[in-house]
């Protein structure tokens, strides 16, 4: 099969990669005040980039947080409408000392391309707008109407999209939403996530004594709050992984049988996964779930620091009177966020220890995302997948979250097509994140390749 976006990439190699390094340079990373002026920039750059491919509609949005930036092209009258998602935030790059070459100077190695963001998730959104420029040097007029929807905050919760589209229904209707802000499989395995997990991210505080104390003399009286964080985060899970906490399994569902036997026929070796990607001795986790089962179909309760009394260098005597933790809960489909912050809130009153006080907070929470395979928007970009990497499309589902997701579904009642490009030792949130730019190239491919098909897809499920 030729794609007609072949000679738009065999004439652009070079210059494809270099507006995607100028992109990279930009050092967006959403959870530093002190970049708040680069995110910025990033949201720019992303605009003009929308206006130079020929959107008809640009919209920078700004809010309280990072800006959305809008744009539509509304071109093919009873045709599909498609909405691309994605976002131009990146995490911070630390530790530093541990990048080949530094994060924001763009580096090929081995057919990658290093730097922060270039795969989650600049690199890969950037390939939607690049989609529409081959069809605009092979076509003109786009197949189908394409609207996008990009935001800056996806790293740090969400919060502007989270309020924008419920708030925007009519201005973001679509037939199917895409992302690409996932991972293949393996590599030369296209590959479509069936479901994302959501979360809910909170801080919990403990308060014990009105102030720090002198462990000599108020040691065997005086509750630590510390210790009393520990002993309630250690009731939250039991030794063998299952949450304690009542109704957190309540909503769970287990997978169909025909997609746990999908799982079962991906390749995959357990202790090959334990000794290359966990780096450990031993995995954890719910006994009689898989792998897959406990990463992608089942919640999780997670402690990601813990903060209070003395760590400094040398010792110091002392009974903390505050102590907090990062506490993260997964969600999957089914799982009401709020639902799950109201089981946390109650196991916590029930089970703090004497003597102490914890707070609650919620940071930001989302719902898990989900959708059928045998949706006719799947189908159509398993079938570009196949179409342009001339292999087969495996199912997955993915245990990590992009916090917009199941929103999408569930306020504009469209399916998500996660359809990814990263590879999994990409190194997300890591030093070295790479992407491969075999995977850039084919992407823009790929997703040209998906509006042609969606022209001609019949939307109504059968
Ligand atoms: N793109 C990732 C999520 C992802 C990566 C899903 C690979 C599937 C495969 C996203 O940018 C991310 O890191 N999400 C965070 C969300 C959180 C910060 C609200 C996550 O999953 O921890
Ligand atoms: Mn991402
Ligand atoms: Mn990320």
């Amino acid at each position: 099969m030729t794609l007609n976006s072949q000679s738009f990439i065999d004439n652009g190699r070079e210059r494809l990669l270099e507006e995607l390094c100028e992109f990279l340079r930009i050092p967006s990373i959403s959870t530093l005040p002190e970049h708040k002026g680069d995110v910025l920039k990033a949201a720019e750059f992303v605009a003009s980039s929308l206006r130079d491919v020929g959107m008809e509609t640009v919209e920078i949005i700004a809010g309280e947080g990072h800006p959305l930036v809008y744009a539509e092209s509304l071109e093919a009258p009873g045709k599909p409408t498609v909405l691309c998602y994605g976002h131009y935030d990146v995490q911070p790059p630390d530790p530093l000392d541990q990048w080949v070459t530094p994060p924001f100077e763009p580096t090929v190695r081995n057919g990658s391309l290093f730097a922060r963001g270039a795969a989650d998730d600049k690199g890969q959104m950037y390939t939607h707008i690049k989609a529409v420029e081959a069809l605009r040097a092979s076509g003109g007029r786009l197949p189908v109407n394409v609207k996008f929807l990009i935001e800056g905050e996806e790293e740090v919760g969400g919060e502007a999209i989270t309020a924008y589209v419920p708030a925007h229904r009519d201005k973001l209707a679509a037939d199917v939403a895409l992302v690409s802000d996932t991972a293949m499989y393996a590599p030369n395995t296209p590959t479509i996530c069936t479901a994302l997990r959501g979360m809910v991210y909170m801080e919990w505080e403990a308060a014990g004594p009105a102030r720090d104390l002198h462990s000599g003399l108020y040691g065997g009286t005086a509750p630590n709050a510390v210790f009393g964080l520990v002993e309630l985060l250690a009731k939250c899970k039991d030794a063998a992984g299952v949450i304690q906490i009542p109704g957190l399994y309540e909503s769970v569902r287990a997978p169909a049988a025909a997609e746990k036997e999908s799982w079962r026929r991906l390749p995959f070796d357990e202790a090959e996964y334990l000794a290359s990607e966990v780096g450990s001795t031993a995995l954890t986790g719910e006994p009689g779930q898989s792998v897959f089962e406990r990463t992608w179909a089942r919640p999780t309760f997670e402690v990601h620091g813990i903060g209070g009394g003395f760590t400094g260098p040398g010792g110091k005597t002392v009974i903390p009177a505050k102590a907090t933790a990062k506490v993260s809960i997964r969600l999957v489909p089914d799982q009401d966020p709020q639902e799950i912050l109201r089981a946390v809130r109650e196991f916590v009153a029930a089970n703090t220890p004497a003597g102490i006080q914890v707070e609650v907070r919620e940071l930001h929470s989302a719902p898990a995302s989900m959708v059928s395979p045998d949706h006719p928007a799947i189908r159509t970009a398993a079938q570009a997948l196949e179409e342009v990497f001339g292999q087969p499309t495996v199912f997955i589902r993915s245990g990590g979250s992009i916090p917009i997701a199941g929103d999408i579904t569930k306020h504009l009642g469209i399916p998500t097509v996660l359809m990814g490009f990263g590879l999994p030792d990409d190194g997300l949130h890591s030093p070295n994140e790479k992407f491969s730019i075999d995977n850039y190239y084919k992407a823009i491919q790929t997703v040209s390749h998906y509006f042609e098909l969606l022209a001609t897809t019949n939307m109504e499920q059968a």
